[in-house]
């Protein structure tokens, strides 16, 4: 929650004490520029070793509850049959309301499931927006993503609460072109996250069921960000300010046909899941989970990360863990805008977004100015940050021409209960240093560049190596660090 200061200022306040930690270290800035050069100027290849703080994600590295490692050291680790599954299955029922459930590794492995057995080769999936993983695996089978958001949900700076919303006119023209029996389903994903953990809203939720109802069509949600997107329709939606995330949670499961998550995010774990109430469906898939992910009573995980789901499950929808982060973000959005630094707003869940773009517009987008800034923040901070923009969008396989993202944006994530507002006040004064030096600053240049999801192992390298005049200015203004 945030708390209101006698001086009327407010901040979030943790709703937790910490009673276990990990130690971090500030390298030297001239370490720092090393290790991003190693590192081919991708943040995603830095080891942690050099890394202050990490907002690369917030998928993994949440920190879990007492009650979630205590659920750890009592398994029942067997192969078959095992209880804790079933304490999972439970607790799927009590929080999301579905009947059905199956674990899988985690959500690009449900995503893999999903578009195998719901493929429409030379077909469509409609989402409101699409999640790296999520688009590959369409793909793979044949299929196209079609984004088909409002107008406007992609301008970074905006007063409007909800810009992941679907436009259900758009969606009546998709079906319209391309015959339902083209479309594989419709996804909307709780909240979209590459453009800005933005939510939607359960008014727009429940205008595409309705669409999907009136078409025959499988409404699937991805609910890897689900708690976030609850606590902003709290907050922000008429109708719902007296109502629970639990309720909320629970009313737009009530809406999908399959629901999915990744569940390194909400259930704080490192493992995912794929629910239903519809058998018929449930039938169709898990057939397929033994063949790519574990016999159905663990799904390719750890029995030990299932227990500690089957309680995150419980606790995601709890409002400190569901709006710690949210608020968190707010903080540090607010914060940078005030200081006229481009971030996206209105803040959502996931992370504090910079707009790479606005930031530095001396970088042409063929140079990849989220990529450039992502690693110019960790010369300049030791934060790690990621790019979300045209790296992270693979190039048009049939003709090798580059894909342009639709807004370029440098991430800081931040993982659940982690990092406390010092850590954000920093990284807020790091980023001023740098806008006030962001001419140094230009673009990258792919050396190495793999064939899919490029921006998880591709090198580049600094134009003009850029990336030692940064350091020196930071060294002869900051000193070391
Ligand atoms: N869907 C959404 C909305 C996600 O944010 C992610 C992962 C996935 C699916 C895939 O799940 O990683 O468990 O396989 N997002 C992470 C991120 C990787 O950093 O935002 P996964």
């Amino acid at each position: 929650m945030s708390i209101k200061l006698s001086s009327g200022e407010e901040i979030p306040i943790e709703m937790h004490k910490t009673r276990m930690v990990q130690k971090i270290q500030l390298v030297p800035v001239e370490q720092r520029l090393k290790a991003i050069e190693e590192a081919g100027y991708n943040t995603f290849l830095l080891k942690t070793k050099d890394v202050f703080l990490d907002m690369l994600t917030d998928s993994g590295v949440n920190a879990m509850s007492d009650n979630q490692f205590a659920a750890m050291m009592k398994v029942d680790d067997a192969y078959a049959g095992s209880m804790t599954f079933y304490e999972f299955a439970k607790a799927v029922e009590d929080v999301l309301g579905y009947k059905h459930v199956m674990n899988v590794h985690q959500g690009r492995a449900a995503e893999h499931l999903l578009a195998k057995v719901y493929a429409k080769p030379g077909g469509v999936i409609p989402t409101n927006y699409h999640f790296t993983t999520t688009r590959a695996h369409i793909e793979l089978q044949g299929m196209q993503v079609l984004e088909i958001y409002y107008d406007g949900a992609l301008k970074t700076e905006s007063t409007n609460p909800f810009k992941g919303c679907m436009d259900p006119e758009k969606l009546k023209n998709v079906i319209q072109k391309y015959g339902k029996d083209k479309i594989g389903f419709v996804r909307m994903e709780a909240t979209t996250n590459l453009i800005g953990g933005q939510p939607f809203s359960m008014k727009n939720l429940k205008e595409i069921r309705q669409i999907c109802t009136e078409n025959g069509l499988l409404l699937v949600i991805d609910g890897s960000l689900i708690s976030e997107n609850a606590y902003l329709i709290m907050q922000r939606e008429k109708g719902y300010e007296n109502k629970t995330v639990a309720e909320i949670v629970k009313e737009m499961c009530s809406t999908a046909d399959i629901y999915y998550m990744s569940g390194r995010k909400n259930t704080c774990v490192r493992g995912g899941c794929i629910a239903t109430n519809n058998l018929k469906l449930f039938e169709q898939i898990q057939p397929w989970l033994p063949v790519y992910e574990g016999f159905f009573t663990y799904g390719g995980m750890s029995m030990r990360e299932v227990g500690a789901m089957a309680v995150g499950m419980r606790e995601m929808v709890d409002p400190e863990l569901a709006g710690c982060s949210v608020e968190q973000i707010k903080y540090f959005v607010n914060k940078l805008s005030k200081a006229g630094i481009p971030v996206v707003t209105p803040p959502g869940g996931l992370a504090c977004h910079l707009d790479a773009m606005k930031f530095l517009p001396q970088v042409p987008q063929p140079e990849y100015p989220a990529g450039a800034l992502a690693a110019a923040l960790f010369i300049s901070s030791g934060i790690r940050s990621m790019e979300r923009g045209t790296i992270s969008v693979d190039r048009d396989p049939k003709t090798g021409k580059e894909i342009m993202a639709d807004i370029e944006l440098t991430r800081l994530a931040l993982p659940r209960r982690v990092y406390s507002v010092s850590h954000i006040e920093y990284a807020i004064d790091r980023i001023k240093w740098l806008y006030a030096h962001r001419k140094l600053v230009k673009g990258l240049k792919f050396v190495s560049e793999p064939p899919v999801l490029r921006f998880f192992l591709g090198k580049l390298r600094a134009l003009d190596n850029w990336g030692k005049d940064l350091t020196e200015t930071f060294k002869k203004e900051m000193g070391q660090r």
